[in-house]
């Protein structure tokens, strides 16, 4: 059985061509004019582009105290219909709870996945049975990326001396290091101060986590990758002081990345300030949204190469949800959805507006992603052997983002309201089309796990174990991940 997407223009991080592409067996295996098959998409009008690579989402995590709302089957359903067709999810231990146990309960939740996905290991304590693990977790697991949170003190941040450890960790088994850049100290200081003072709605949230929280983390961080050896990737990447360390740092010849969200460069900090309750504790999350100045830096920063990727950090609760911190925000759920409205909203605000070139837009949303989390050219690229997932993009389908019609399973979306031009004609998830002009067609289980391969290891600093000074002492909880 072949299918052939007829009559397209095909759109890649680099070339833009007129060819038909064919697939057979989940692959493509022809690109080319005037080829047939088995079945015809057609494709006139569209872009043919590489599947969209969502390279950070939260999908029934434990957080917080509670779980994020979307799981494996609605959170990949929202992608597909808004052309992503890959996603990697963050595998999230308990402190003191063993990395290969978090893993086993992460492989049961994705089997229902609609696309394909893989796994950041996150390093949320640090001692000898992580170091071993992280070793298991690249070399048997196809899991080559670590996060580290600098926030949520108390709960899953790391200070720096496990960092710098697990930095070193990284560097001598070639794999990415991520962070969650924010001074979590700094925040928690200044949680209390504000609930001290009486402020403790959303509002209260934003307040808590200016710039500066992570500007100083971000460049911290970058340091602190440095003096181990090591590339480093700075997740959610929200203000021009992330973007101004991150962009000093390439020039200085060190591989560091950013990842801005769809949700920081459409939506500002007006979300917060003088809005009824729940409309801003949906908007909550970190960091929080911030004003032009930072959109303008973000926007700059991927037309200029200096920032990468865009992301969602989809990580959606239901208004209930929400409704766990009235009378204190320090305990609403952190976390947006965005999945469905990643890449319609890029091309929307970025494609038709000038700010990006469709082959940008293809880099940023697909082929940077896959060259850094080291799978390509089987994802992210239009290429005969790829794998075939791939949107074709009709640039003049219009919708209103709306909750009413969307996939996630949470009760509002944070872009209700919100017009988009260009919107997937096909999704199509190894071959199989998934998405048909508005249709969704998806098939429960159809995602696999996407195996990523360790880098060439660059530091050899840390290949044997040794205590830290004075480690900070873990002990487990019980609850998944709770805290602030
Ligand atoms: O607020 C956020 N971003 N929630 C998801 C967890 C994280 O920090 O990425
Ligand atoms: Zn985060
Ligand atoms: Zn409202
Ligand atoms: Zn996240």
């Amino acid at each position: 059985m072949s299918t052939v997407i007829k009559d397209g223009t095909v759109v890649t991080a680099d070339l833009t061509y007129k060819a038909d592409v064919k697939i057979e067996g989940g692959r493509i295996v022809e690109i080319g004019p005037d080829l047939s098959g088995d079945e015809v998409l057609d494709a006139a009008g569209c872009y043919v582009m590489p599947g969209g690579i969502d390279p950070h989402v939260h999908l029934e995590m434990p957080f917080m105290g509670t779980y994020s709302a979307d799981d494996f089957e609605s959170g990949t359903r929202a992608g597909l219909a808004g052309g992503t067709t890959m996603v990697v999810d963050f595998c999230l231990p308990d402190p003191g709870q063993s990395l290969l146990d978090a893993l086993k309960r992460w492989d049961n939740k994705s089997t229902r996945a609609n696309c394909d996905y893989s796994f950041h290991m996150s390093v949320t304590w640090w001692g000898e049975q992580v170091f071993n693990e992280m070793k298991t977790v690249v070399e048997e697991k196809g899991i080559n990326t670590f996060k580290h949170f600098m926030a949520y003190k108390g709960a899953l941040m790391v200070n720096d001396d496990e960092m710098f450890a697990s930095f070193q960790r990284c560097a001598a088994l070639g794999a990415l290091p991520l962070v969650h850049a924010e001074n979590g100290d700094v925040v928690a200081a200044m949680q209390a101060k504000l609930m001290d003072e009486g402020n403790n709605g959303p509002e209260g949230h934003a307040y808590s986590r200016p710039a500066s929280v992570e500007g100083e983390a971000t460049n911290r961080a970058i340091i602190i990758a440095d003096m181990a050896g090591a590339p480093l990737y700075v997740v959610h990447t929200s203000c021009e002081q992330a973007h101004e360390a991150i962009r000093r740092a390439r020039q200085n010849g060190m591989r560091v990345y950013g990842e801005p969200l769809i949700q920081h460069l459409i939506l500002d900090e007006s979300e917060y300030a003088n809005k009824d309750w729940d409309h801003a504790a949906r908007r909550v999350m970190s960091p929080p949204f911030r004003d032009r100045k930072h959109q303008d830096s973000l926007w700059a920063g991927l037309a200029a190469g200096s920032l990468q990727v865009v992301a969602t950090d989809h990580c959606a609760f239901t208004t209930q949800q929400k409704r766990t911190g009235l009378g204190d925000f320090r305990k609403i759920p952190n976390g947006t959805g965005g999945l469905e409205d990643r890449m319609p909203l890029l091309w929307t605000h970025g494609v038709v507006t000038g700010r990006l070139t469709m082959n940008e837009f293809v880099a940023v949303t697909s082929t940077n992603i896959a060259k850094i989390l080291n799978v390509y050219p089987r994802k992210g690229a239009i290429l005969v052997g790829a794998d075939a997932d791939i949107v074709v993009w009709d640039p003049k389908r219009t919708k209103t983002i709306s909750a009413k019609s969307q996939q996630s399973s949470i009760d509002y979306n944070v872009f209700e309201g919100k017009e988009v031009t260009g919107l997937p004609r096909f999704t199509l998830t190894r071959g199989v089309v998934a998405i048909e002009e508005g249709a969704v067609k998806t098939r429960e289980g159809h995602g696999k796990f996407v195996s990523r391969e360790p880098f060439a290891a660059v530091n050899k600093a840390l290949s044997t174990w040794k205590e830290i000074t004075a480690p900070r002492k873990v002990e487990r909880s019980g609850i998944p991940a709770s805290g602030v």
